[in-house]
């Protein structure tokens, strides 16, 4: 455990992130680095926060009433490397007083970029047609082969309109796509005019769309948004895009729909659990793409990342407002108290 050094305050970090951010929070903290490549064990993070003034957390760490417990009434800040913060019971922060910040803004058209990536190869069969040539089946060019629906002029449906789903329906219109959306905040009819988007019903919108993207936060009303009804509702074509969160989806559900072709195919870069177990019968489906919660992953946005969540924890650390903080209503009940 670390220890306090020339009064700089201890934090946790729960991993190695991109020096943009842990430059600054080695520089100016007293830091228990976790630097495995897996996350903390539990107990073992329950030991490392314990004393902190800070904790620098990633979306694999729970931070809940036991870790606030553990870490003790000290602790001033909790800095999320992510922007979702679903590992986080913010409410429990909250009532302890403690600011919660997250990286919103520089992931969006990054993880936009690559959920429109994974509509185009789950849509085009680009995985398939990889598996295909690397199994040595490539005989010749095929008249039949690999054949797929066209992604220009189709039907995109995008469910969660926040930031990221706003950058995916910019990018479905350099293909000329009709986009559907649905949130539980519609946008007004100008502001659908000025994006080229129609709001819709949620159902309207699993039986209109040849292509569904999720971009919800998780909450108790997101669990399972994508169940066996709402997969019911879908066309038979319909191609299911995942980088929200893995408890979106109801993975039996999903399975069950796409071995039986009630959708045709499906992209997920989150799963429910993360990792996904190589057994998982989704691996074994071959219209079903899989990759390792990746959407964010490109150097410049990761770097900006980090930059965000030094400087949430930093802010935190000085008992200044984050730039970034998820749970502002802190502040006002700070100062009512
Ligand atoms: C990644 O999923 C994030 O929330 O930043």
């Amino acid at each position: 455990m670390s220890r306090a050094s020339g009064g700089r305050p201890r934090v946790f970090v729960a991993r190695r992130i991109p020096d943009e951010g842990l430059t600054r929070v080695l520089a100016e903290t007293d830091a228990d680095l976790w630097t495995d490549a897996l996350p903390p064990p539990r107990d073992e993070l329950l030991r490392r926060v314990r004393g902190v003034d800070g904790v620098l957390s990633l979306l694999t760490d729970r931070v809940d009433d036991e870790l606030l417990d553990a870490a003790g009434p000290q602790l001033r800040v909790v800095s999320n490397f992510a922007v979702g913060f679903d590992n986080i019971d913010v409410p429990a922060c909250t009532r302890r007083g403690i600011p919660v910040g997250n990286t919103p803004g520089v992931l969006t058209e990054t993880t936009a970029d690559f959920a429109f990536a994974l509509l185009m190869a789950a849509v085009r069969r680009i995985p398939e047609g990889h598996d295909y040539v690397r199994a040595g089946h490539w005989k010749t060019w095929g008249p039949m082969l690999l054949l797929g629906p066209d992604v220009h002029h189709a039907t995109l449906g995008i469910v969660g309109f926040g930031r990221i789903g706003k950058e995916m329906a910019k990018r479905a219109h350099g293909f000329d796509m009709t986009v559907l959306v649905h949130d539980a905040y519609p946008p007004s009819a100008e502001e659908q005019a000025a994006l080229g988007v129609t709001a819709v019903s949620q159902d309207e919108l699993f039986a209109r769309s040849d292509m569904i993207s999720l971009h919800v936060n998780l909450t108790p009303d997101t669990r399972h948004l994508i169940d066996a009804a709402a997969l019911a509702r879908m066309k038979p074509t319909a191609v299911l895009v995942n980088t929200s969160r893995g408890p979106v989806v109801d993975q039996v559900a999903l399975a069950d729909a796409l071995r039986r072709g009630v959708i045709a195919a499906a992209a997920l870069d989150v799963t429910d659990p993360e990792p996904m177990s190589p057994d998982d019968p989704l691996l074994a489906l071959p219209t079903c793409l899989v990759v390792p919660h990746i959407a964010s992953a490109t150097h410049a946005t990761r770097g900006k990342m980090a930059q965000m969540a030094a400087a949430n924890l930093l802010a935190g650390l000085r008992g200044e407002r984050l730039p970034t903080p998820v749970n502002p209503e802190v502040y006002d009940r700070s100062r009512a108290g």
